[in-house]
């Protein structure tokens, strides 16, 4: 664009959400289950923390991953773009599928993002935040155009089932929001990361990593299971959710009485009125949803963000912060102006169209493993010059799908 000196100005470039979905697994349980499992009860569950039920993935087959690209799926579908079109997957969790390959490498390929690159994000509770956060860095920095962020957890599988101070308290499920470049400005306008290693312990998973492998002496003793220093947890998080608002606030020059709405981490209904009381806001500006689903950690964000926005919560323009807490220790919190519309009627011929490419999606995948393994047995076949040139031919065929440098 040319300026009235002549000299030509790049266009300013904006991180906007375009898209949004949820994904939970089918099993509800209330607290009244759990009460039959452990020594707690409905009273003090809902005294405490504000949570009647939660969703817990009771199928084997249902994994963070699953859920993660159900997320993705809807989300992608919202913004009415293919899986193809994505240039970064990323998906914060504290219940990753391993500790490599990475759940987004595994959602990408479920959604035969063929040109994305992907990686997990360990930030625990905050992930989500971050996500955005380093989303919308690469967006404004010119480097990508549209990246997918997931926050997606199977916390049930890392749960202690007999820990009453930690197992009533958290859920499964995932929710995902697209981000694209838009020249329109507005969208996330600022974000502010937070850590302090030094309360590490008070949240953690201790074994299963490199510092305590796994042994039969840390399967017994439990040390896979969360730990939690659940008091001091809850001192932090009521200090740090009202400081980082205020922070993100500033850094966008947004008052906190022009906010429409907070969508909070969903962990403690307790924190959440408490940090919100510190900065003045009243009730019906703070979106609470976690009576529903528990702490879904990662999840918890984008699945609230999803229910204020079904629920008509949020309008075009609306100044609306995200602002999350979790183990590491962690906090992070973005402000964003809302721009995209919250209703949007994609034709049946899309839907249609989109399902055929997840079906095409599950074809590639299975084609490139056989032919990874086709390549392998002939290549075991002391080098004989047919199979040599067979696998030549596949790994040229491989190399082809690779989006260009
Ligand atoms: N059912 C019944 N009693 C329970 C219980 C349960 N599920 N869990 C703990 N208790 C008991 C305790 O054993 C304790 O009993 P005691 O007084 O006989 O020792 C009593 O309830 C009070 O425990 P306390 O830990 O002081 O409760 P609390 O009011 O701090 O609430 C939490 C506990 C976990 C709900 C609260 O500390 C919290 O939410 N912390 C933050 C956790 C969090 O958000 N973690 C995720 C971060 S992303």
């Amino acid at each position: 664009m040319a300026g009235s000196n002549g000299v030509y100005a790049p266009l300013r470039r904006y991180a906007h959400i375009t898209g949004w979905g949820k994904a939970l697994p089918d099993r509800v349980v209330a607290n009244e289950e759990l009460a039959r499992i452990v020594d707690t009860s409905d009273e003090w569950i809902r005294t405490r923390t504000g949570i009647e039920q939660r969703y817990i993935a009771t199928d084997p087959a249902e994994t963070t991953a699953t859920l993660g690209a159900r997320a993705g799926r809807a989300a992608l579908e919202q913004a009415d773009i293919p899986a193809s079109k994505l240039d970064l997957i990323i998906c914060a969790t504290s219940s990753p599928e391993h500790l490599f390959p990475s759940t987004a490498c595994i959602i990408q390929d479920h959604l035969g993002a063929s040109r994305a690159g992907a990686f997990d994000l360990s930030a625990a509770c905050s992930g989500f935040v971050y996500g955005v956060s380093l989303a919308r860095s690469l967006i404004l920095a010119g480097q990508m155009e549209t990246v997918l962020v997931i926050g997606a957890e199977t916390l049930s599988r890392i749960v202690d089932w007999s820990d009453r101070g930690t197992c009533v308290l958290f859920g499964d499920g995932a929710g995902a929001v697209v981000l694209q470049a838009r020249a329109v400005p507005g969208g996330v306008l600022s974000t502010l990361l937070g850590s302090d290693g030094s309360g590490g312990e008070l949240l953690a998973v201790p074994a299963g990593g490199s510092a305590l492998p796994t042994s039969l002496e840390t399967v017994a003793g439990g040390q896979h299971f969360i730990k939690m220093d659940g008091r001091a947890v809850f001192r932090f998080a009521t200090r740090v959710m009202a400081e980082a608002t205020r922070a993100v606030l500033e850094k966008a020059g947004i008052g906190i009485d022009d906010i429409d709405i907070v969508i909070p981490h969903q962990a403690n209904h307790r924190i959440i009125q408490s940090s919100m009381r510190q900065l003045g806001l009243p009730d019906e500006k703070v979106f609470i949803n976690l009576q529903n689903y528990g702490n879904t950690s990662t999840a918890s964000i984008p699945i609230a963000l999803c229910e204020a926005i079904e629920q008509g919560r949020l309008k075009p323009n609306d100044k609306v912060v995200l602002v999350g807490f979790g183990a590491g220790l962690t906090w992070a919190a973005t402000a964003i102006q809302w721009a995209a519309p919250t209703e949007r009627e994609v034709p049946l011929w899309r839907a249609g169209q989109r399902s055929a490419t997840y079906g095409l999606a599950r074809m590639r995948s299975r084609f490139l493993r056989f032919s990874r393994q086709v390549e392998g047995s002939l290549l075991s076949e002391e080098g004989e010059g047919w199979s040599d040139a067979l696998s030549e031919r596949i790994s040229r065929w491989r190399r082809s799908r690779q989006p260009e440098e």
